[in-house]
């Protein structure tokens, strides 16, 4: 693992491969090992960074430092800031395909906004263009509030169900039990700091339609938390190809790494 530091804050990464570089950015609350099982299926197909965002994995958050605070949380703009810095650490200073899994997608809008110079492409999975609804808004603050009190166990208990599909939890996956302790591992903090990051965050719908990159959209046949109807939509508005990935709910990448990979696979080549 390498390591960049913004503002004395130490962002940890994996850099494994060679060829275009693609920046895996992962969801709320986990870390970059859910993307192991989709790379492993890409070796020797490209460049994979693999951050860990700040307050998750092996990053630090970064409490007091510059570009968020414990009232409005961390925005997508400064994670957005934090890539761009990783990225920089590695001398990559050519485009990357940038894959964001639904947080991670979240923060590629602000990322192609603010380095539209950086993309060579986005594939975006299980995520979505608009801001939260009003009750959306309110269930992220009122975890914010009560998470220290809760614990991250609770978070846990309280999210599988909704990550999952119910064939995925029936079948008892390994990668259920595997996403249960990483969200029970996750700092309670940085929990609190995403959930207020993202309730704040704005709709980006209208970007869809002149994204500077060329764009693939991804999302589990069953995902309830950003639906297939949602996805479509936005490929839709943006012109890129929607591929459902079959089994799978929201945690596509880890319930169907093959479909995934296969996706991605075929990405690659086209942009390299
Ligand atoms: C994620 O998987 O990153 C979360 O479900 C995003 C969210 O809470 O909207």
């Amino acid at each position: 693992m390498k390591h960049a530091t913004v503002d004395a804050v130490r962002l940890v990464y994996r850099d494994q491969g060679d060829g275009l570089p693609v920046l895996l950015v992962h969801g709320f609350p986990l870390d970059h090992t859910m993307w192991l099982p989709v790379v492993e299926r890409l070796a020797g197909r490209g460049r994979f960074l693999m951050p860990d965002l700040r307050g998750y994995g092996a990053s630090e958050l970064g409490d007091g430092a510059p570009g968020w605070d414990a009232e409005s949380g961390v925005p997508m703009t400064r994670y957005a800031d934090d890539l761009a810095a990783v990225l920089d650490d590695a001398a990559v200073s050519g485009p990357v395909l940038y894959v964001g899994f639904s947080m991670g997608g979240y923060i590629g809008w602000q990322f192609a906004r603010r380095y539209p110079d950086r993309l060579r492409g986005l594939a975006v999975i299980d995520s979505r263009a608009g801001a939260d609804t009003p009750e959306a808004r309110e269930m992220r603050l009122k975890m914010a509030r009560h998470v220290d009190e809760w614990g991250a166990a609770h978070v846990a208990t309280a999210m599988l169900p909704k990550l999952f599909a119910p064939e995925s939890l029936a079948a008892g996956l390994p990668a259920v039990a595997q996403t249960r302790s990483l969200i029970a591992g996750a700092d309670t903090a940085a929990i609190a700091a995403a959930q207020r990051g993202m309730a704040g965050r704005p709709d980006e719908t209208a970007m869809l339609a002149n994204l500077p990159a060329p764009a693939v959209f991804l999302g589990g046949e069953h995902d309830q938390l950003t639906t297939p109807e949602e996805m479509r939509a936005m490929a839709s508005a943006a012109g890129g190809e929607l591929t459902l990935v079959p089994g799978a709910g929201h945690m596509a990448p880890v319930e169907n790494p093959a479909a995934v990979a296969e996706v991605l696979g075929r990405f690659i080549h086209q942009l390299a």
